[in-house]
């Protein structure tokens, strides 16, 4: 037995004596009373008792410990040509200067605050000032609608919210404020302001009474000390797609997302303190809030946050030359981005321009890496590339190869193995484990380790309905595959409505709901269908009402327009055909699965339930219209 199966087989026996001693790796104000305390299952607390600051453990710690002067955050954009660079000190006084701005402006211990920004270091400052304050943070990705950003505005209703003038995106400028407006029009809760950092794309803007200058905020009060917070006390709440339009709001305590993040970086990334890690994704999914904030800080790592794509800003060389100039040792990222590269320069020509001798590990998450992507990115790079597993609600991996416990062999398309804190099994409908290598529900047997989500924000009974319910003493993943002999674990599909398009997190339902808003959509049906740069993309099928005598190609782009602007353009919808009626079972459940495999030319069997079999011809011949399947 080697190293990993040592650790994971120590955490199986005595799993608080395992998190106790990952918890010393963190300053407590008060020790915790307990590690683990399930009494009122299944809303379980880790480490109850203890307080602790999530903003000292990232940053006044390490000043007082001897990094003051270490590189904190590197800020590099390819959209401005700026490269900012800030040490500990740096970061921790334009923290606890902003968080006294947010504390003047009347945001108390628990009050929530939304951060809608983009890829800046003053988002990083806004979300450790709020954790500094003890005032819960949302982060909405830049990239949705006002009309999500307002489901979230009245979910979450958040004393402020702290935005930018603008985003960038190549070739285009998002201007922020607008939208921001438009979200508290829609929503009912009003917050009580909005803090607005102006950027040099967009200095001024349409003001209304409640918008304040971030610079007037700040003006005049005092930096704010880190205030002791319970360990059970929520850091944020970060929104994330599931089968409806109501996002999930997964909530994350302070204590033991400490101790699990602060683990996670030696053992399974294999960063030591003072090492650069990068990770390129946007701080409004988990990847950002985990690996470009909290983990590396909390480990007293340097963190690159990258405003870019990977190709196109300007080329497919940027991911090296950042490497090369910042001296990043791991990087992590979503495979659709490795798969737009290998796109635009398959034979790495890019590569040799910049020097990579200090580039020792990729890593990729966020949805199914492909064998072809991985062994291409392995032959160009020359280091280890590393698939791995997990999810918003867990906030850290459930299954990776543990690069700093021990490197196990690969085996190309599965993310190897389960990570200590997670006993994963695969379950059929009856909730009874299947053999190795077949098909079934990944469940992780209860209870979940620290960090991973204690609850959803104001809504208990989903939940437990969500997540709890259908495969009782077991966390159900919504994640369908298998686990070969070896114990590892292979991630096929969704089980429910969340595709995952250039991996961004989003929901099926939500599209549907939309498209059924549109006056002349009788029903609709959105499925997600294989892409080979996104990994996947939805495809929609509206029926129209009876006499409805308008072009159908007038109403498709309807819906498409109206997709990007409720959901925002980032759910890239842009397949959409009218059909005479949708394939459904006699019982009335439309076949998306049936759908999605006739798009993705995949074989299938007619289902025996359903209600007319001819109308599976004519789905072919639409998809056939829409160019699908391909080839
Ligand atoms: N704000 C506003 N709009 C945004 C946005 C943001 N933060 N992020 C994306 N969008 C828009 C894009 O401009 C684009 O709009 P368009 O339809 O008008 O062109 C649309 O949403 C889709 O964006 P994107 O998914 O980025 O696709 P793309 O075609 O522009 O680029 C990739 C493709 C692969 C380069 C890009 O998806 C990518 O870098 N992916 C990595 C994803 C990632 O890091 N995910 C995090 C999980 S780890
Ligand atoms: P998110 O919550 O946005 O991180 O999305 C989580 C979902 O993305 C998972 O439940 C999976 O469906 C998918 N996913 C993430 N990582 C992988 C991976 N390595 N392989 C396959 N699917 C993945």
């Amino acid at each position: 037995m080697g190293r990993y199966d040592d650790v994971y087989n120590g955490w199986m026996a005595d799993p608080e004596a395992f998190w106790a001693e990952a918890a010393k790796a963190i300053d407590w104000y008060k020790p915790y009373d307990q590690v683990f305390d399930d009494s009122n299952a299944p809303f379980n607390k880790w480490f109850p008792g203890g307080e602790l600051n999530t903003c000292y453990n990232c940053l006044d710690r390490h000043v007082e410990g001897g990094r003051a002067d270490q590189l904190a955050i590197v800020y590099d954009s390819p959209m401005t040509g700026q490269v900012q660079k800030f040490t500990y000190r740096e970061m921790r006084d334009l923290v606890a200067k902003f968080a006294g701005a947010l504390k003047a402006q009347g945001v108390e211990k628990g009050d929530r605050v939304i951060i809608y920004m983009p890829m800046i270091p003053e988002t990083a400052v806004a979300m450790l000032a709020c954790a500094r304050i003890g005032a819960p943070h949302s982060v909405v990705f830049g990239g949705f609608a006002p009309n999500e950003l307002a489901t979230r505005i009245d979910d979450a209703r958040p004393k402020l919210i702290v935005t930018a003038t603008c985003g960038l995106e190549p070739g285009r400028v998002i201007e922020y404020m607008p939208l921001i407006h438009k979200a508290i029009d829609l929503s009912k809760h009003k917050p009580d302001g909005v803090i607005v950092h102006p950027r040099a794309e967009v200095p001024d803007w349409e003001r209304r009474d409640i918008d304040v200058l971030w610079a007037d905020a700040e003006a005049g009060v005092e930096p704010a000390e880190c205030v002791p917070v319970k360990s059970t006390d929520p850091l944020y709440v970060l929104y994330t797609s599931g089968t409806t339009g109501q996002p999930k709001g997964v909530v994350r305590d302070n204590g033991g997302h400490a101790v699990a993040l602060a683990w996670t970086m030696k053992n399974l990334y294999d960063i030591d303190p003072g090492q650069t890690w990068w990770a390129a994704s946007d701080v409004g999914w988990v990847v950002g809030h985990s690996y470009i904030v909290y983990a590396p800080l909390m480990h007293g790592a340097t963190s690159i946050l990258f405003e870019g794509k990977p190709v196109g800003t300007p080329d497919p060389g940027t991911f090296w030359r950042v490497i090369a100039d910042h001296d990043v040792e791991v990087m992590f990222t979503a495979p659709t981005a490795f798969r737009a590269i290998k796109q635009q320069d398959p034979d790495g020509t890019f590569i040799p321009k910049y020097d990579l001798s200090k580039f020792r590990i990729l890593f990729l998450a966020g949805e199914r890496a492909d064998p072809a992507t991985i062994q291409w990115a392995e032959e160009q790079l020359k280091v280890p590339v590393i698939d791995h597993w997990w999810q918003t609600e867990t906030g850290w991996p459930m299954a990776i190869n543990p690069m700093g416990i021990e490197p196990l062999p690969v085996k190309y398309g599965s993310p190897t193995r389960a990570v200590p804190g997670y006993d994963i099994r695969i379950l059929d409908d009856n909730v009874q484990e299947v053999p190795r290598g077949q098909m079934g529900a990944i469940s992780v047997k209860l209870p979940l380790p620290p960090g991973t989500l204690p609850t959803l924000w104001n809504a208990e009974d989903r939940f437990k309905q969500a997540y709890l319910a259908d495969y009782p003493g077991y966390y159900k993943t919504g994640d369908a595959g298998y686990m070969d002999e070896d114990g590892y674990l292979y991630i096929m599909s969704r089980t429910d409505d969340v595709i995952n398009v250039a991996g961004h997190r989003l929901s099926t339902g939500a599209m549907e709901e939309v498209l059924a808003q549109h006056p002349d959509v009788a029903e609709c049906a959105v499925f997600g269908i294989a892409d080979d740069l996104k990994g996947q993309l939805p495809l929609g099928l509206v029926v129209l009402k009876a006499g409805v005598a308008r072009e159908a190609k007038e109403i498709e782009n309807e819906c498409v327009q109206m997709v990007r602007q409720q959901i925002g353009a980032v759910a890239a919808f842009r397949l959409v055909t009218a059909v005479q009626r949708l394939p459904k079972t006699r019982s009335g459940k439309v076949l998306r699965r049936t759908m999605q495999q006739i798009a993705d030319g995949e074989d299938f069997k007619t289902p025996a339930t359903i209600d007319d079999p001819a109308i599976i011809d004519e789905i072919k011949v639409s998809l056939g219209n829409l160019g699908y399947p391909k080839g």
